[in-house]
C-alpha cells in the first residue's frame, strides 16, 4: 500500500500529470506495492491504443491487457520487475478492449521518492504490431525461399543422376557396339585363307577392342566424366603381353592413380595400344628376353607417359609393309596436343609422350 497517494495533486505534480496525459506515447503508472499492481494513472494515448479510458482502468490490474494468446511467462516477468522496482523491457501479445489482439512493447521504469523508496512504476507502451507483422512476413518468406532452394536442389540432383545414368548407358552401348564390330572383323578374319589379309583384319579388331575396353572402364566408373588411366593401362599391358611366352619379358608398371577427362579416353586408349603393342610385337624377336617398363605420372603442366623396352631397337628390322602404327601414334599425340619423342636406349626404345592436362582434372577423389 502506498503511504501517500502516488499522484499528489500539488502544483508541480499537476504539471507533470498534464504533461503525461498529453504525451503521444501510451503511459500507465501502477502501484508497485499492491497485489495485481493496479493502475493509478493512464493517459489519452493509452486510451487510443487500447480502447480503455483512464477512468475505466483506474484501480484495475495492468494485466487487463492480457488476451487468450498472451504468454503467461512474459506477464510474470513484468510483474517481477514491478514488484522489485527494476527496469525491464519486453514485448507482449496483448488484447484491445474490443478483443482484437495486438503486439506492444512494454518498458517498465521504477519511480522512487527522494528518500529512495519505491513509489510505483511507469509502463511505457508502444504498438509494435506492424513490426511483428513484418517479422512474420520475413520468416514466412525465408521458409518459402528455403523450401524453394531445397526443391531446386533436389531437381538439380535428380537431373544430375539422370544425366549420369544416361552417360553410363551411352558408354555401355558404345562399348557393346565396338565389341560387336571387333567380333565381326575377327569372324571374317578367321574365314580368310590369305594370312596377310587375316593379319590385317586381326590388327583392326585389336584396335577396336582397345577402344571398347576404354568405354567399358568409363561406364563402370562412378564418375563417368573421368577415364581411369591406371586401370586401363594395367589391363591393356597385361592383355598385350599375354601374346608373349611366359617369362620372356618382365612387365614393370609405374603408374600413378590418375584420371583424365573422358573426352581424351579414346585417343589415349588407342595411343597406348599402339605404343605398348609395338614394343610387344617388335622389341623381342626370336625369344629375346627383356623388360618392358611403363611409367605414367604427372609432368609439368600435365601428364607424362613413357613406354620403354630393352629390346632390339627401332632400326633393327626394316618397317613392315603398309605399317601404320607410328603414323597413328603421331596423329593421336597431335590430337591430344602433346609432344612425342623417341629415344634409342641402346639397347631398346623409349617412347615418351608429354601432354597438357589440367592438374585438377587428373585428381581422383
Ligand atoms: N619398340 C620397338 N622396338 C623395335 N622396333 C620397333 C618398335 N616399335 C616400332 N618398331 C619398328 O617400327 C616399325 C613401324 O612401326 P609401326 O607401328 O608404324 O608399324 P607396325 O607395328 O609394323 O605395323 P602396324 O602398327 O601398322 O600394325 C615396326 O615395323 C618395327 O620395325
Ligand atoms: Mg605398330
Amino acid at each position: 500500500m502506498l503511504a501517500e497517494p502516488l499522484v499528489a495533486e500539488s502544483g508541480r505534480t499537476l504539471e507533470f500529470q498534464a504533461a503525461f496525459r498529453s504525451l503521444s506515447m501510451p503511459v500507465l503508472m501502477v502501484d508497485a506495492h499492491r497485489v495485481g499492481h493496479p493502475i493509478v494513472f493512464a493517459n489519452d494515448a493509452f486510451r487510443r491504443l487500447t480502447g480503455y479510458s483512464g477512468d475505466e482502468v483506474m484501480g484495475r490490474s495492468w494485466q487487463l491487457l492480457r488476451g487468450p494468446a498472451t504468454d503467461p511467462g512474459t506477464l510474470d516477468a513484468v510483474d517481477a520487475a514491478l514488484r522489485l522496482g527494476t527496469a525491464f523491457e519486453t514485448e507482449i501479445l496483448s488484447c484491445r478492449k474490443d478483443g482484437v489482439p495486438f503486439w506492444i512493447s512494454v518498458a517498465v521504469s521504477p519511480v522512487h521518492d527522494e528518500a529512495g523508496h519505491l513509489r510505483g512504476c511507469t509502463l511505457l507502451l508502444s504498438d509494435i504490431s506492424a513490426k511483428k507483422q513484418a517479422e512474420r512476413e520475413r520468416i514466412d518468406m525465408e521458409r518459402h525461399l528455403e523450401g524453394e532452394v531445397e526443391r531446386r536442389t533436389q531437381d538439380l540432383q535428380s537431373a544430375l543422376e539422370q544425366k549420369t545414368a544416361l552417360l553410363h548407358e551411352v558408354e555401355h552401348r558404345v562399348k557393346n557396339s565396338l565389341q560387336m564390330t571387333a567380333s565381326i572383323v575377327l569372324l571374317k578374319a578367321r574365314r580368310l585363307q590369305n594370312p596377310e589379309a587375316r593379319k590385317v583384319l586381326q590388327e583392326i579388331a585389336e584396335r577396336v577392342s582397345a577402344l571398347s575396353a576404354a568405354h567399358r572402364l568409363l561406364y563402370a566408373a562412378g564418375d563417368v566424366s573421368r577415364f581411369n588411366l591406371k586401370d586401363f593401362t594395367t589391363e591393356l599391358a597385361g592383355e598385350l603381353t599375354l601374346a608373349l611366352p611366359k617369362g620372356q619379358v618382365d612387365l614393370d608398371l609405374d603408374i600413378q592413380p590418375l584420371g583424365v577427362p573422358a573426352s581424351k579416353a579414346a585417343a589415349l586408349a588407342l595411343l597406348l595400344n599402339e605404343v605398348i603393342g609395338n614394343a610387344v610385337k617388335h622389341a623381342f624377336p626370336d625369344g629375346r628376353q627383356g623388360r618392358l617398363t611403363i611409367e605414367i605420372g604427372r609432368a609439368e603442366n600435365g601428364l607424362k607417359i613413357a613406354v620403354e623396352d630393352n629390346g632390339v631397337g627401332l632400326g633393327h628390322l626394316p618397317p613392315s609393309e603398309g605399317n601404320f602404327g607410328k603414323t597413328l601414334i603421331a596423329m593421336l599425340v597431335q590430337q591430344l596436343k602433346g609432344q612425342l619423342t623417341w629415344h634409342d636406349m641402346e639397347p631398346g626404345t623409349r617412347a615418351e609422350i608429354v601432354m597438357p592436362v589440367d592438374a585438377e582434372e587428373m585428381q581422383f577423389e
